[in-house]
């Protein structure tokens, strides 16, 4: 038994992993449900292979590894993960680590870590960023679980992360599912940013007729400056290439229908579950079912007609409005932490969170250094947006936003998000409200009573008098 760490399936992510563990020196044991898919893996390991040691059966497997033992799955999340839990524990002795690095739901994290925490064994749910590449050469990681875990997992996650400038973007963030439920959290982040990029693009592309080269162009540009992100960079590449089979811009050729596997969808329903709305979340996940229902929206445009021309913005201006959308997408996502840290509570430090953002992960921006910063600051009522540096970034930027989407609406052309955006900043800025209508509602129709201004205690309208 030599190997420091196991890693069980050689999927995609898997061996991704289980290579930058070699390459760093780690000795790993590995193994795959499909024995077949080992000897392709070990070849094409090269070099690398010596650190890597193959095994058929489990058992081996896990007796090819120094203890206490960690072994991090690579599998579908769900039943898989459950099937390969009673698998393997029967083979495990107190003190030994189970991780799942998954996109998996943390409720099922938390019941996993509790149930193996009644045999002594520890369960670590991992949210693992950054695709292929990322896990290959440097990854963004969340990790839960309990300190025992962190201890033996920290020098081989430390080892392996993506680096922003010498720290590497790993670390513990709290107990059973918190880093499961950051990782989630970090896909909403992404499905919002995702979608209020496709808005620009669908205002420049439909409302102002620039070629998808242009657009691919300017957002190049972006990624030169202030708003430099991963996704941004992504994008302006994708934009600027052809398909081979056509000629055409290849955009022109991918169906505007979006895929999802479910962690934006796990956002917004945690989301409304802690009695928050992160609405641009929300708008991102919904805009994704909308674009599914392609055959009604080809049969409605025929009917109510498609929305053309009227956007008569430039780069600036979109620059801006996006800068807003961004920083209101962060905010909402480090609102839902804070909520779930106090329903769960997990001592979620939001500071490092935005630095292990910063490296390796697909949200990671020029920005998050800024939120690691504002977070260490002073913030007022504990909101991101209130911080000196993004309340002025914010007042910079909104009169952008608000052109964006009032040039939208007049032109009749979709920005769930960006609108989104904007109405979660106009109202909580507004110190009044217009929910007293609504208590002023429900105790009319309902006797439910309502709080009055600087009074305790459940009050009612003179309507019932
Ligand atoms: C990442 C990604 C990654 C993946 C998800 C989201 O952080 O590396 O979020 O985990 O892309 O599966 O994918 P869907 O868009 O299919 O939900």
């Amino acid at each position: 038994s030599t190997a420091q760490i196991g890693v069980y399936g050689l999927g995609t992510m898997g061996s991704a992993l289980a290579l930058n563990m070699a390459e760093h020196g780690f000795d790993v044991a590995v193994t795959n449900r499909e024995t077949e898919w080992i000897a392709p893996f070990m070849a094409e390991a090269g070099d690398l292979a010596a650190k890597l040691h193959p095994h058929d059966e489990l058992e081996a497997f896990v007796q090819g590894l120094t203890t206490p033992r960690v072994i991090l799955f690579m599998i579908p999340s769900g039943k898989p993960m459950d099937m390969m839990i009673d698998a393997v524990t029967p083979l495990l002795e107190p003190g030994d680590t189970i991780i799942d690095g998954g996109n998996a739901n943390f409720h099922d994290t938390r019941r996993r870590a509790a149930a193996l925490a009644e045999r002594d064994l520890h369960f670590v749910g991992m949210g693992v960023s950054g695709g292929e590449a990322g896990a290959r050469h440097g990854p963004s990681m969340m990790v839960g679980g309990t300190s025992h875990s962190w201890a033996q997992l920290g020098p081989i996650l430390r080892a392996i992360a993506a680096t922003f400038e010498g720290d590497p973007c790993v670390d513990h963030l709290g107990p059973d599912g918190a880093g499961h439920f950051v990782k989630t959290v970090h896909n909403g982040i992404e499905y919002a940013e995702m979608q209020v990029i496709a808005e620009i693009y669908g205002l420049l592309r439909n409302g102002a007729a620039w070629t998808p080269q242009e657009i691919g162009q300017m957002f190049s540009e972006w990624d030169r400056g202030p708003l430099k992100s991963y996704l941004i960079e992504i994008t302006g590449k994708a934009l600027q290439y052809d398909d081979p089979k056509t000629g055409h811009p290849m955009v022109d050729v991918i169906k505007d229908a979006a895929g999802q596997k479910g962690t934006g969808r796990w956002t917004v329903v945690e989301a409304v579950r802690l009695g928050q709305s992160a609405n641009l979340i929300e708008a991102a996940v919904g805009a994704r079912s909308w674009s599914s229902e392609k055959d009604t929206r080809q049969v409605a445009e025929a009917i109510l007609g498609g929305a053309r021309g009227g956007i008569a913005l430039g780069s600036g201006t979109m620059a801006d409005a996006f800068t807003a959308a961004r920083i209101l997408g962060y905010a909402q996502g480090f609102r839902l932490l804070e909520a779930a840290a106090d329903e769960y509570d997990w001592p979620l430090d939001y500071a490092r969170i935005a630095e292990i953002w910063r490296a390796g992960c697909i949200i990671r921006s020029a920005m998050l250094d800024d939120i690691s910063a504002a977070f260490r600051g002073d913030l007022p009522a504990g909101q991101l947006i209130l911080s000196e540096h993004f309340a002025q970034r914010l007042a910079a930027c909104i009169p952008a936003l608000r052109e964006v989407v009032a040039a939208a609406v007049t032109g009749g052309h979709a920005v769930p998000a960006l609108g989104a955006a904007l109405s979660w900043y106009d109202t909580m800025r507004q110190g009044f409200g217009t929910a007293n209508i609504i208590q002023a509602q429900r105790d009319f129709f309902g006797h439910h009573g309502f709080e009055r201004l600087g009074e305790e205690g459940k009050h009612h309208g003179p309507w019932w008098e």
